[in-house]
């Protein structure tokens, strides 16, 4: 018996030495250690012994059963063992790769030197109002005293909708529509995209932004429109920059004006070839004047009682002045390269 049971942990232990999955250690486990395997077997023979040799016999095959439990245990843990070992290398991370990157955006230029304009205006009691990309022809000339045979008017500057409706060619027609929506006094700016029939260039574009500002209450005055226009002109460029007014002409303002200031980049001293100021030592910003009673009129108020200023300005050549763009171009293309300089 002792010789069987001798036989039967040789045999096994050949045998787990050549195991190589779990699944065949327990197949193992079952063949000497199950319900019907070896060790049972001889275990339930036990009975036609003698007296003398159960309890021998007994504490053999525990002792051979405890070495089989050993050995199959060794065996699953090395076993365990080389499998995560191989799937750890089937996994490898490779921590150093670079990671994906996120892009996050931002405030395109020209919006974040709208927004700097903005907050200049309303810090100086303005609101903002949304005026309408297509307008009716009357709001977009008539209305601001542009005079049949003008210019603007013309189709090659125009584009037009049909024969009463064109894409606004500034903001200025918005100034009507607050003058005829809201009791004065007010100060109002309006920021938007306006349209003309141009080629693409390095300074022209079908599209492009203007602010237009209005103010009317009583009493107001071409020293009212100088002032706050200095004023904003030095919020926007620092207090040293000075402004310049020039005479102009335009046909919903008399008197008219153009502003411009002293240029940044040659330091307000006049600089041959300045490629900003062009040597002249002045840029010039935008246009103005003291609203022609004409307008006030035709918006529905009198214009003895009523005064105001209005000012339009271009968005993209404020921006391409403080960043130092020299094509309008760059604004719209999207170029990521361009964008995010900023
Ligand atoms: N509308 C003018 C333009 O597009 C700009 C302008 C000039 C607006 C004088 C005004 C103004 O309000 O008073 O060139």
């Amino acid at each position: 018996m002792k010789e069987k049971l001798e036989q039967i942990h040789q045999i096994a232990s050949s045998k787990l030495r050549k195991v190589a999955s779990l699944k065949e250690l327990d197949d193992i486990r079952v063949e000497f250690l199950g319900k019907k395997g070896e060790l049972t077997k001889i275990l339930k023979g036990m009975k036609d012994l003698s007296k003398e040799e159960r309890p021998v016999v007994g504490a053999l095959v525990n002792e051979v059963r405890v070495k089989l439990e050993e050995n199959i245990k060794e065996v699953k843990e090395k076993i365990e063992e080389k499998v995560l070992e191989e799937k750890l290398k089937k996994e490898v991370i490779d921590v150093t790769l670079p990671s994906k990157k996120k892009n996050i955006g931002h405030k395109h230029p020209m919006n974040i030197v709208l927004d700097e304009i903005k907050d200049i205006f309303i810090g100086m009691g303005y609101f903002i109002y949304e005026g309408r990309e297509i307008e009716e022809d009357y709001y977009n000339f008539t209305a601001l005293n542009i005079p049949e045979d003008h210019p603007a008017r013309d189709e090659q500057d125009t584009f037009y909708i049909n024969k009463d409706f064109v894409l606004r060619t500034a903001t200025s027609p918005s100034q009507v529509h607050v003058m005829e929506s809201r009791k004065p006094p007010y100060k109002v700016i309006v920021p938007g995209r306006v349209f003309r029939s141009d080629e693409v260039d390095a300074t022209h574009s079908p599209m492009f932004h203007q602010i237009e500002g209005i103010v009317i209450d009583k009493n107001i005055t071409m020293a009212n429109l100088k002032g706050t226009l200095d004023r904003f002109v030095k919020e926007l460029y620092g207090d040293d920059v000075k402004t310049r007014f020039r005479p102009h002409y335009f046909p919903f303002t008399e008197p008219s004006a153009e502003v411009d200031m002293s240029c940044f980049k040659c330091k307000h001293e006049v600089k041959k070839g300045c490629p900003i100021c062009k040597g002249s030592g002045f840029i010039e910003i935008l246009g103005c004047g003291v609203v022609h009673p004409k307008v006030i009129e035709m918006a529905g108020l009198d214009p003895n009682v009523y005064s105001g200023f209005a000012f339009g300005m271009g968005l993209e050549r404020i921006t391409m002045l403080r960043y130092g763009i020299d094509d309008l171009r760059l604004f719209f293309e999207n170029d990521s390269r361009f964008l995010e300089q900023f």
